[in-house]
Formats: structure tokens, sequence, C-alpha cells
């Protein structure tokens, strides 16, 4: 039996942070993807290996523990724990593929949990859907982080642009937004849990100032979801530069991001951000008439990267 599954990475265009508050979020699957390919491992031992992440490990699925023999993978844990949840330590060979820069804050440790999970369902023949898998794909990921927010697996299971109500409901956007983004990204990795610590301790600080940025930032997302819906890219572009700004009020912001947020719009893009958590981390630029002047000028600092909103969520077969 071999088995095989495939998840997109993510973005988030509108509402980071506030989100944490129950204000709404805009997120996106985009058009870069972690693919799993399981079989049964051709000595008595599990093999995890990546040739576009360049390692190789041998897996103690029982213990959640592994030898590493080339690379350094930070992602492992989160295949350890998808496989502690399905697989019954039967020697199997793992191999990932994915294009998804790892840390850049494009979801890719969702993605590869999401693909593994589905992946390994298939091989073993149980029975999933995509709402079991998103919730399955979002308990691993809280098992490795200790907290994280169900977003990044329910876009990558689900695929597609994504609007999350204040009462956390999902709604699907009809409309097909697939308009040109650049995400820039530097080497400085950013960390979720404590960038969200660093709100909440600024807005204890500051509660009348900050509560109504966030309120203002949910406000935001809303006209957003207007504006995506006509497919008004100049109105969607200036509320990724206003949201930018509430960024920065959060303390979110550095200067690399706010060196990319500024080559962006300076090269043509109509809207840049932050997106994700910050504090390191990427950024997004939306250039619809200009997208090679834009990466261009990224890049002479930092890594780059072209991508498109996609409507293909985690895709799997035997
Ligand atoms: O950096 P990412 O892609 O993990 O996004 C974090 C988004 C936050 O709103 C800051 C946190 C969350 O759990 O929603």
């Amino acid at each position: 039996m071999k088995a095989m599954a495939s998840a997109p990475a993510k973005t988030i265009l509108f509402g980071e942070h506030s989100v944490v508050y129950g204000e709404p979020a805009i997120a996106g699957a985009v058009n870069k993807r972690a693919v799993v390919k399981i079989r049964p491992s051709k000595s008595d031992k599990s093999i995890l290996k990546s040739y576009d992440l360049n390692f190789e490990a041998e897996l103690d699925t029982e213990n959640k523990k592994y030898v590493l023999k080339k690379g350094k993978p930070g992602i492992i844990r989160y295949i350890l724990e998808a496989l502690s949840k399905v697989h019954n330590h039967s020697p199997i060979e793992i191999l990932l593929s994915s294009n998804i820069p790892i840390g850049s804050g494009l979801g890719s440790s969702a993605a590869v949990t999401v693909a593994t999970l589905a992946a390994l369902y298939r091989y073993h023949n149980i029975r999933f859907n995509k709402k079991s898998l998103a919730h399955d794909a979002h308990m691993v990921e809280e098992a490795v982080q200790g907290i994280a927010s169900p977003l990044d697996t329910l876009v990558s299971t689900y695929g597609g642009l994504v609007y999350l109500s204040r009462n956390k409901k999902v709604e699907h956007f009809k409309v097909n937004f697939n308009a040109p983004f650049v995400v820039g990204y530097t080497n400085k990795h950013g960390n979720t849990g404590k960038m969200v610590k660093d709100v909440r301790l600024l807005k204890n600080r500051n509660p009348k100032v900050i509560n109504n940025v966030i309120s203002s930032m949910g406000q935001l997302t809303n006209y957003a979801k207007q504006a995506i819906l006509k497919r008004d890219f100049d109105k969607i572009g200036e509320l990724m530069n206003i949201n930018q700004g509430f960024l920065d009020v959060l303390g979110v912001n550095t200067f690399e991001l706010s060196r990319m947020v500024y080559r962006a719009r300076e090269c043509g893009a109509i809207g840049s951000k932050i997106t994700g958590a910050g504090g390191g981390g990427s950024i997004i630029a939306l250039c619809p008439n200009n997208i090679d002047q834009v990466a261009e000028g990224i890049s002479k600092e930092d890594n780059v990267l072209k991508i498109r909103f996609t409507r293909k969520g985690v895709s799997s077969r035997v």
C-alpha cells in the first residue's frame, strides 16, 4: 500500500492579532504546498526523508523520538505527533516535499501536519472528512506548540479564501480572487506565542487606546470583506496599508518588516502589510500590475515568493 496527500500554505490578509480578541479575520490558502508520500519501509525502521528540505531521520514512532541522519528539520515534531495519533508503528517510509519556506509565517507546520494526517488516514484506510481532519490537525499543532490558532489548519484543509466571523463561523468567499501577491520574508523567524503575549501586555497597560485599535481592526476587516467581494483592488490595498499602521501601534513591527513594507510600496504595490504574528516573519504585498518589480525590489535584501490564493485545499489518494 502507498498513500500520498498534499496541503497548501496559508497567509493572513487581515485580522492577525485582533482575531485573538474575537474580531474577524481573512486568510487564504496559497499556491505553495507540502506533499507527503507514505509507503512500507524497506527495512525494519521507519524513515522520514525530504530532499527539498534536505534532511533525513530515523523515527521511533512509539516514543515520539528520532535520530537525525542529515539536516535539521523543525517540522519533525509535527510528523511524530501525527504518527502517534494514527499510526500502528509498522515500519514506514515518509517522503516530504515542500516549497513552503519554514518559519516564514506561511503556515508550513499546518500544511505538513494536514498532509501527513491525510496520507496516514489513506495509508491505513481510515475514513475521514475535512471537518475531522481540520480538527485533528489543530490538535497536533496544539500538542506540539502548546497554543495554536485553528485558522492555519482550517485554511490548509479547506483551501480557498476564508472569512472568520466574530462568532468563529467560517465563510468561504465565492469570488475568484486570484490577484498576485508578493510575500517577503527575512531569515528572522517570528515567535507567535511571544508576540501575542506582548500585545496582551500592551493592551493591559493601555486598555482604552488598544481596545479601540483592536475594534477598529475588526471594522477594517469587515470593510476588506466588502472590497474583496467587489474585487476592488485599490480599496483592498488602502485597507492593507491602514492595517499595517495598526499592527505597528500594537508593537509587532520590526525594522526589517518595515523596510520590506515600504520597499514594496515604492516599487508599485498598492498595499503592503505584515502577515501573521510579526516580530520577524513575513510581509504581504498586493501587486496586480507590477509583481516582478516588487519581487525584484524586495529581493535585494530579503527573500521573496510570488503567490496567489488557491481554492485547492487538502488532496489525497492511495
Ligand atoms: O504568525 P502566524 O501565521 O502563526 O499567525 C498568527 C496570528 C495571530 O493572530 C497573531 C495569532 C493567532 O493565534 O491568531
